[in-house]
């Protein structure tokens, strides 16, 4: 059977992406993880404009978990410091595209001066229309969850699910339509995980360094043939 196309006019609202297998691609070379750092990102580049070019509105990019600063300091140290290049070399890029750089996780976490150049671009893009790219970076779904019941308990207001939805850390930003893992794990690596209840799930062996906008398509494609309940009964069609 030949592969779906993707439907250019009515792409996924919000797509998620769980970048994972940089090290694999490096170590596959014979070459030292970071430099599958290095290529990821120039992954993650063309992937941000492939997905702002189809239309869809928010993409968020799991950059950096809770969990990964259990690496060695120079691996973690060397994510810091893209991180850092990537917010002050990419600013012309943000402003030609109309991107909104947006951030999700723990900023108190992170070192001072990434927090910071992170909530200067988060500023200076934050008047842009076209696609929202949130930061996933010293990102934990349980971690969000529980500073946004802390907040919220700080409120006295009544602890309902639209009460806690409201204190996550962009309560504005709808549910990931499609959430993406490349590196070929089948798991979701505390990502999203309030958020993504719903969301129709894609993973692809492919690993993030060797992902290229025909793979966007394809998940985009599969997406559009899903068939998506949330827990309701699809009548067939004619009948309401
Ligand atoms: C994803 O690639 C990037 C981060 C988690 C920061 P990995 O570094 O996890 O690559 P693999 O999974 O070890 O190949
Ligand atoms: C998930 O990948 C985190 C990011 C892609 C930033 P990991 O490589 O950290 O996940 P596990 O360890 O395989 O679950
Ligand atoms: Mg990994």
């Amino acid at each position: 059977m030949p592969e779906p196309q993707a439907d250019d006019k009515h792409p996924p609202t919000h797509i998620a992406i769980i970048m994972d297998g940089n090290g694999r691609w490096a170590a596959s070379r014979n070459r030292p993880r970071t430099q599958g750092h290095l290529e990821g990102l120039t992954t993650a580049k063309k992937i941000v404009k492939a997905v702002s070019d189809r239309g869809v509105q928010y993409l968020t990019l799991y950059v950096f978990s809770t969990e990964n600063w259990k690496r060695s300091a120079s691996e973690v140290g060397f994510i810091m410091g893209l991180v850092k290049q990537h917010l002050k070399r990419e600013l012309d890029f943000y402003r030609e595209n109309y991107i909104r750089t947006r951030h999700a996780g723990d900023s108190a976490g992170l070192p001072p001066d990434v927090a910071q150049d992170l909530r200067d671009v988060c500023e200076e893009t934050k008047q842009f229309d076209g696609l929202q790219v949130i930061l996933a970076l010293n990102y934990g779904g349980r971690d969000e969850i529980t500073r946004a019941v802390q907040r919220l308990a700080r409120t006295n207001a009544a602890i309902t699910e639209q009460s806690i939805r409201d204190h996550l850390d962009n309560p504005d930003v709808p549910d990931p339509d499609l959430v993406i893992r490349t590196g070929g794990d089948l798991r979701s690596s505390n990502f999203l995980v309030w958020q993504s209840a719903y969301s129709e799930f894609y993973f692809s062996d492919k690993l993030w360094p060797d992902w290229t906008e025909a793979d966007l398509d394809l998940a985009i494609a599969a997406y559009q043939q899903r068939d998506r309940r949330f827990g309701g009964v699809k009548q067939p069609s004619g009948r309401s």
